[in-house]
């Protein structure tokens, strides 16, 4: 098969368009023949190999959203049969979606409903599940509750700003200008140009923040705008000192089936919709690397793959 291969640790250079071997099921496995993948901010960090994101063994293939179809099954895979169109996200620790095919756990695959397309899906597997377990699994938050989400054009924050607005939050959200108009399109009550104004002006009127910015200088804003008691949920990190009086969490992102068919499930009812996507042929992950690795992008980024 045709895969992006990463042969080193480095810049986007070290990603080579070439030939991997395909991939077999094993027992509990279904092999999905790849139609879209996705770009995470975790690709670029991986491909960089710093602390955690070490590799010991290349060529490796990056990529944990895809979707596609099943066209080969392991031994007991009863719940899927070849030709259905799935989706879903790379087991924790796994990798491998930047491929024309990849073997996969059936039990954390989803049934891909015909509304939406290959694309769609493969940009909302890990930012759904990211958001889903943030705002709804960690952070508990309830209508009537106010807010902050940290870089509200990316792609787990623009989920979670409608996620919020769906649950009956009002949502602040934090964004350059130009991507103010797409926050606003998702619900944001407000949108801060963190670029013309210290967002945490605002003061603590926040019993949620959402911080998928990092860095500590963003961090220590973050807990300036909590109210006492309030709850900071993190997927992004910064190494400054906490604040006493609220809770410092960081999600435990399982990649399941239930939090994958929550997900349809919103979306079936029209309380969320996909990204805004930009498409990129697989031999171009390269670009894709450099535009993910800027960090202004708006929604997603996805390949073609066939
Ligand atoms: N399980 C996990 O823990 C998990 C899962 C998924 C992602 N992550 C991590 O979460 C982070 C976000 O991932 P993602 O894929 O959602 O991000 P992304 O799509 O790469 O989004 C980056 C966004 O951040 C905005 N931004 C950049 N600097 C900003 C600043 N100073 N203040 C406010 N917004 C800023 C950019 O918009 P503007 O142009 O408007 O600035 C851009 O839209 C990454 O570090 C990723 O590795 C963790």
């Amino acid at each position: 098969m045709k895969a992006v291969l990463l042969t080193n640790h480095g810049g986007s250079e070290m990603l080579s368009y070439g030939e991997a071997a395909d991939p077999v099921a094993g027992a509990g496995e279904v092999v999905v023949d790849i139609h879209a993948a996705s770009v995470n901010g975790a690709d670029y960090k991986v491909r960089r190999g710093k602390g955690r994101y070490l590799l010991n063994k290349f060529p490796h293939i990056l990529g944990r959203d895809f979707s596609g179809v099943v066209s080969a099954l392991g031994a007991g895979v009863s719940d899927f049969k070849t030709g259905d169109a799935v989706f879903g996200v790379t087991d924790v620790g796994l990798e491998g979606a930047y491929a024309e095919k990849i073997a996969i756990k059936a039990a954390i695959v989803a049934k891909k409903p015909a509304s939406l397309s290959h694309t769609q899906a493969a940009a909302l597997g890990l930012i759904s599940l990211t958001a889903l377990t943030a705002i709804e699994d960690t952070a508990h938050l309830k209508a009537g509750q106010t807010i902050l989400i940290q870089g509200g054009a990316g792609g787990v924050a623009g989920f979670a700003v409608q996620l919020a607005k769906h649950l009956g939050a009002t949502v602040i959200a934090t964004a350059s200008a130009g991507n103010h108009p797409y926050v606003r399109g998702l619900g944001a009550d407000r949108v801060i140009d963190y670029n013309a104004e210290d967002f945490f002006a605002i003061g603590p009127v926040c019993d949620v923040v959402f911080d998928t910015v990092g860095g500590d200088s963003v961090r220590a804003g973050c807990y300036k705008v909590l109210k006492p008691g309030g709850r900071l949920v993190w997927i992004a990190p910064a190494e400054g000192p906490a604040r006493a009086d609220v809770e410092t969490l960081r999600p435990d992102v399982k990649r399941d089936r239930a939090h994958l068919e929550r997900m349809l499930a919103l979306l079936a009812a029209g309380a969320v919709k996909p990204p805004a996507i930009t498409r990129y042929k697989l031999a171009d992950a390269g670009e894709a690397h450099r535009v993910s690795e800027a960090r202004h992008l708006q929604g997603k980024l996805v390949f073609d793959v066939r």
